[in-house]
């Protein structure tokens, strides 16, 4: 018999703590164990009472109960899950776990856990945009926390706006993708498991695109765009970390390639292309990297002077699909082919259609909008589109998102049939 997950469901205080009432059947009705702990302010919001009867199991509320303590130490409560959750998660807990404080029985927790914590944040707008909020949000990402939510939407409070959290299915959903990868952290100087040392694309030659492709318009002038390669450089180095050998064909970034990789510089989009070709066979080929669609027909010799006529007018011609080119290769084409889809709108519409037009085997689609700070920030949120289906991922710092990508497509090339 297949031993049903284990949740510890951490509820702090808020007014969405009535909301985690209804998670507790989701999740039971999905075959989980849950255990519940409250802090005192959630005892305010709902009984522990209700907890209980959903959950069919104790309530722990104290961090001093010497009974339970014998039927059960803090320690051993937060080990004995396979996922840690925090819903409602307040700004409050948030701040006690980015800054390591631990005075009740759910921040003990939190602090003591060795597995993987989710958040599902729900507070006033104004305290999820306080700078102080956001600065503990950006620790606990750098930390691995993942978070499902805050929403958009009506408050208690009667302000709109994001603080909302998530709803109950929403967070069902984030915990079973999380639970689908490993979720425990082994202990500092611990042996590493057989997985994290196992190397699984040793023997495997990763060919992969990253950085922005500048477009020259005259000698000192170019087109170009916003990114900064630290997806695709991180991705090159998950790729490294698995055993490949990586080769990353980089445009012009400001920052330096991981160490242990081929790095191939190119500034045009057809340079990138050429070397890309140059570079193969590769066993598995992504295009990272945010090619310019267009290029000036014909680039000035000399720099463009203005002459009191107006400002130049710009030919533009297109530049060589990389991604196509080597997703329809008839002949030699990798085993595995991925790219990316940077969009603005219609994410899921546009993703599937770059998977079709380009002959992929994956897309990475990620929203592209400033208000993401994805182009040159920390981290994504990204979703996956094969043919299969589609998967959402958390948001998560760019180096994870590498991780998880690179160990899904190792496992999916290990189960090709050659
Ligand atoms: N790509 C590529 N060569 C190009 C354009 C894009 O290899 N000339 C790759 C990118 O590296 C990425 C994927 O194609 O993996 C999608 O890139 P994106 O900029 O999202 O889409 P485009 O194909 O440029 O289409 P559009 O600009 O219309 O969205």
């Amino acid at each position: 018999m297949v031993k049903s997950k284990r949740i510890l469901l951490i509820v702090s205080g808020g007014i969405a703590a009535y909301k985690s009432l209804e998670l507790i059947r989701r999740l039971r009705e999905r075959g989980f164990s849950v255990r519940v702990v409250m802090t005192k302010a959630a005892q305010e919001f709902v009984s522990p009472l209700s907890f209980a009867a959903l959950s069919g199991q104790k309530v722990y509320t104290e961090l001093f109960a010497l009974t339970d303590e014998a039927e059960m130490g803090h320690i051993e409560l937060s080990r004995d899950a396979d996922l840690v959750v925090a819903v409602p998660a307040t700004a409050n807990i948030m701040g006690k776990l980015a800054s390591g404080i631990a005075d009740d029985l759910a921040s003990t927790l939190l602090l003591a856990t060795d597995t993987k914590i989710l958040m599902a944040p729900a507070m006033n707008l104004r305290m999820w945009l306080n700078p102080a909020t956001q600065r503990n949000l950006e620790t606990l990402l750098r930390d691995g926390v993942i978070f499902v939510g805050p929403n958009d939407g009506d408050m208690a409070c009667g302000e709109f706006g994001p603080g909302r959290m998530a709803e109950p299915l929403e967070i069902a959903a984030a915990i079973e993708n999380c639970l689908k990868q490993p979720t425990k952290i082994p202990a500092p100087g611990a042996a590493a498991s057989p997985s994290s040392g196992s190397k699984p694309l040793a023997g495997r030659h990763v060919l992969l695109t990253s950085g922005p492709t500048h477009e020259p318009i005259d000698p000192v002038r170019y087109i170009a765009n916003r990114s900064s390669g630290r997806q695709g450089h991180a991705i090159a180095a998950a790729a490294r970390d698995a055993g490949a050998r990586v080769t990353l064909v980089s445009g012009p970034v400001p920052i330096a390639a991981p160490h242990g990789v081929n790095l191939v510089s190119v500034e045009t989009a057809q340079q990138m292309y050429d070397a890309v070709h140059a570079h193969l066979p590769a066993d598995i080929f992504i295009g990272a990297a945010a090619v310019a669609d267009w290029k000036v027909s014909a680039p000035s010799k000399g720099k463009i002077k203005k002459t009191g006529d107006g400002p130049p007018a710009l030919s533009l011609s297109e530049n060589p699909d990389i991604l196509a080119s080597i997703g329809k290769l008839k002949k030699g084409r990798p085993l595995y082919v991925a790219g990316f889809a940077a969009e603005t709108g219609e994410l899921e519409k546009n993703g599937r259609a770059k998977l079709v037009k380009k002959a992929c085997d994956l897309i990475v689609a990620n929203d592209v909008n400033p208000e993401t700070g994805v182009m040159g920030g920390d981290f994504n949120t990204v979703r996956l589109i094969t043919k299969a289906g589609i998967e959402d991922w958390p948001i998560l710092p760019k180096e994870e998102v590498a991780n998880q990508l690179i160990a899904r497509i190792a496992k999916l090339v290990s189960e090709l049939k050659r």
